[in-house]
């Protein structure tokens, strides 16, 4: 009933959680430089939430007053039966509060998903693009193959799926050289946007503090090609966006190190093997695998959990490019 899906999960600071970022498997076909390093393990299947469990969690959120949604990984799309997942969350927006599910992905894979995730109900895809060079797509990803993710950025379009944004990570000296090229290509393909500074999650190989570009620089090389303005656009999600003269296009900002946003924060997240996580920079957390597994079925408890859960709820990450990964958890755990 929809009486009972109104808003309940408000932290001790006032601050309303209506957006879940759930991680589905921490694999991935690529080896980011910034999100993994070269040699992984990773998590035994049997501790990975199944799609079912995945499935009641996301339904006891969006009872909760959960209106977003949003699947990551590691990469999504490379979790068997994800269209099956993305079915059953598609129907949680006739029954519940839920109003978007959205992805973020590599796009690798999208040649073969983008059509069904359409007609499964899903509403918006963010899709990595560091590079529209072969191979610096190549050395940056490790793995990946630039003309797969191109292809897949077609595919989304052809899809029929609106308002798809990029996100690209500026990285000096590896590709703060296409910052313009960056943005002039989603001008032209109509997409969004977003620079990423990078965040010291997980050990990598390279010294974060050297390749730190903030988005300040990046704006101010931007500016040197588009007429840019402020807009107060808002997806939810932690972007400042600037409009483009002459486009529909915009440009976004994530800037954890150079404008905190944790004061607005709307969001929680669930690690793949579904630890809810109350802050991307902080450990605070609560297990509830535990639950979902000791209680099969029972909504209630899991719901009273995640009320429960909101009140350590941290004021704000303090993410910090001198320390090498104080948070040791990687990205791809965390779902972004
Ligand atoms: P929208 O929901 O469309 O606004 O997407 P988004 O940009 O928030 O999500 P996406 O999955 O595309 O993530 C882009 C980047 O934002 C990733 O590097 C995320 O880790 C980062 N990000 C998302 N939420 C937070 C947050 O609460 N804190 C920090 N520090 N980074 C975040
Ligand atoms: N810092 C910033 N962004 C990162 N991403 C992955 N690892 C990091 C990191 N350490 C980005 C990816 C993807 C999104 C989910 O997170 O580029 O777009
Ligand atoms: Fe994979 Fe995304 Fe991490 Fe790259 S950033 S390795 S595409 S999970």
């Amino acid at each position: 009933m929809m009486s009972e899906n109104k808003p309940q999960l408000i932290d001790r600071y006032g601050r309303q959680v209506t957006y879940v970022r759930m991680s589905i498997t921490d694999r991935c076909d690529f080896r980011c430089v910034y999100c993994m390093d070269e040699e992984m393990t990773f998590m035994p299947r049997e501790q990975l939430l199944t799609l079912e469990e995945v499935t009641f969690l996301i339904r006891a959120f969006c009872e909760l007053g959960v209106e977003k949604v949003r699947i990551t990984g590691g990469e999504p799309l490379v979790r068997r039966n994800v269209d099956w997942l993305f079915e059953q969350l598609g129907k949680l927006k006739q029954s519940t509060s839920l109003k978007e599910l959205n992805i973020t992905t590599n796009g690798s894979q999208l040649v073969k998903y983008a059509k069904g995730m359409k007609a499964e109900g899903v509403d918006r895809i963010n899709i990595s693009l560091d590079s529209l060079k072969p191979e610096k797509f190549k050395a940056l990803t490790r793995t990946g193959e630039l003309s797969s993710v191109l292809a897949g950025i077609q595919a989304a379009k052809q899809a029929g799926f609106e308002k798809i944004k990029l996100n690209a990570v500026i990285m000096k000296g590896r590709n703060d050289d296409e910052i313009i090229d960056l943005a002039q290509f989603a001008v032209d393909q109509g997409l969004d946007i977003s620079y990423i500074e990078e965040m010291p999650l997980g050990q990598v190989s390279h010294d974060r503090e050297e390749s730190y570009c903030s988005s300040d620089e990046v704006l101010a090389e931007l500016k040197t090609a588009f007429t840019l303005e402020e807009s107060d656009a808002n997806t939810g999600g932690p972007s400042r966006y600037y409009t483009v003269a002459g486009s529909q296009s915009k440009i976004g900002f994530i800037s954890p190190h150079s404008h905190n946003f944790c004061e607005s924060c709307n969001r929680v997240r669930v690690t793949t093997e579904g630890r809810l996580l109350l802050c991307l920079g902080q450990e605070h957390s609560v297990d509830l695998r535990a639950i979902i597994r000791g209680y099969p079925n029972d909504i209630e408890r899991l719901k009273t959990a995640i009320i429960d859960s909101m009140q350590i709820k941290p004021k704000g990450h303090d993410f910090n490019l001198k320390e090498q990964a104080v948070i040791f958890r990687h990205m791809s755990v965390t779902g972004g």
